[in-house]
């Protein structure tokens, strides 16, 4: 009875940490969305702002709405905005990205 319980016990842990990496796309190390954004995106954007045009922030930007939206923008944006090849975000870790953004954005209603 008690292996059992320690089993379930283990398959619980197991699972939970699956959900956790997946839903935080952790897998590979310095590809989480977190990590991405405080790399390359937070100094001009902290809080989903957009402390170089003001009138640009991430909130409510219509480059927000779809990440194919999204994904061209930050290949292409509009200058002084850096462009971001796929040599330095890949189009999965740009959805990580994508995905974090709005999680931030849906789950704490803020921006960072
Ligand atoms: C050097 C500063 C800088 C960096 C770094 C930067 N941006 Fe920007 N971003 C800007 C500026 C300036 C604009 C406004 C461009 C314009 O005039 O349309 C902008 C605009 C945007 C917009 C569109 C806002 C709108 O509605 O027009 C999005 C989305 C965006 N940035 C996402 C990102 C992401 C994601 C990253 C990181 C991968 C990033 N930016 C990195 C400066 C930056």
């Amino acid at each position: 009875m008690k292996t059992i319980l320690a089993m379930l016990i283990i398959i619980a842990a197991f699972m939970c940490s699956f959900v956790i990496s997946a839903f935080t796309q952790d897998s590979a190390p310095g590809s989480s969305g977190t990590v991405l954004f405080n790399e390359h995106c937070a100094a001009c954007h902290p809080n989903g702002g957009n402390t170089v045009n003001p009138n640009k922030p991430l909130k409510g930007s219509p480059a927000m709405q779809k990440f194919d939206v999204f994904l061209t923008w930050i290949r292409k944006p509009v200058q002084p905005m850096p462009s971001f090849p796929s040599s330095k975000i890949s189009d999965q870790q740009a959805k990580g990205l994508y995905d974090y953004l709005l999680l931030l954005k849906e789950t704490k209603g803020t921006w960072k």
